[in-house]
């Protein structure tokens, strides 16, 4: 078993609003993550349909990740929106992987998912990581910086869920 992820990921407030602009707008995110300006964030935060996260280590945060669709009555939510703020170094996997664990420990969601662009292979690999399968391309199905871009669908169900705990693994 992995050791415990040196942050907690815990509810975002109003207040980490700009933690949360600022690191999607880090320069080398442009291309991989969407950005939303400070009154689409905060609708967003209080529509209760999305729920925002932020880990939080000793002293400083580390990254967010945003779930649409929480709680949804079909069993199936969404991130919508992950990023941390040094990727490459193992946060971004250890945050996906406890908030795997909160949306199926804290709701009755089935699937859990996702869409990547297909060439962001660290993302890809970060999902990997925590028991994501390639499900398949949605052509043309993220309108992003005014272009139609195909997007790699991927998923994490709660009985491969279940099955990961079981077998001691956490990311
Ligand atoms: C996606 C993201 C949250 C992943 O978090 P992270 O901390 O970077 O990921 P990790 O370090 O835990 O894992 C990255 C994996 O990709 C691999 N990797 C790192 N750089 C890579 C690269 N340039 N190409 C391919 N793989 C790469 C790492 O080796 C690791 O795989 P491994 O554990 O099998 O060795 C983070 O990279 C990020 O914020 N990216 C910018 C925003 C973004 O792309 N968000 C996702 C949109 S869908």
């Amino acid at each position: 078993m992995q050791a415990a992820a040196p942050f907690q990921l815990v509810r975002a407030t109003e207040a980490d609003i700009p933690f949360i602009m600022e690191t999607e707008r880090l320069e080398e995110y442009d291309r991989l993550v969407g950005r939303w300006d400070e009154a689409r964030h905060a609708a967003a935060l209080n529509d209760g349909r999305h729920a925002y996260f932020v880990a939080h280590a000793s002293d400083k945060r580390l990254g967010f990740a945003i779930v649409r669709d929480w709680a949804s009555p079909e069993g199936a939510a969404m991130i919508k929106r992950v990023a941390v703020r040094q990727p490459g170094k193992g946060i971004g996997r250890a945050l996906l992987a406890a908030l795997a664990d909160l949306v199926f420990e804290q709701t009755s969601v089935y699937r859990l998912w996702l869409g990547v662009f297909p060439e962001n292979l660290r993302a890809r690999r970060a999902y990997e990581a925590c028991g994501f399968s390639a499900e398949g391309v949605a052509r043309g199905s993220a309108y992003f910086g005014g272009e139609h871009r195909d997007e790699l669908v991927m998923s994490l169900l709660r009985p491969e869920w279940v099955a990961r705990k079981q077998g001691g693994r956490r990311g």
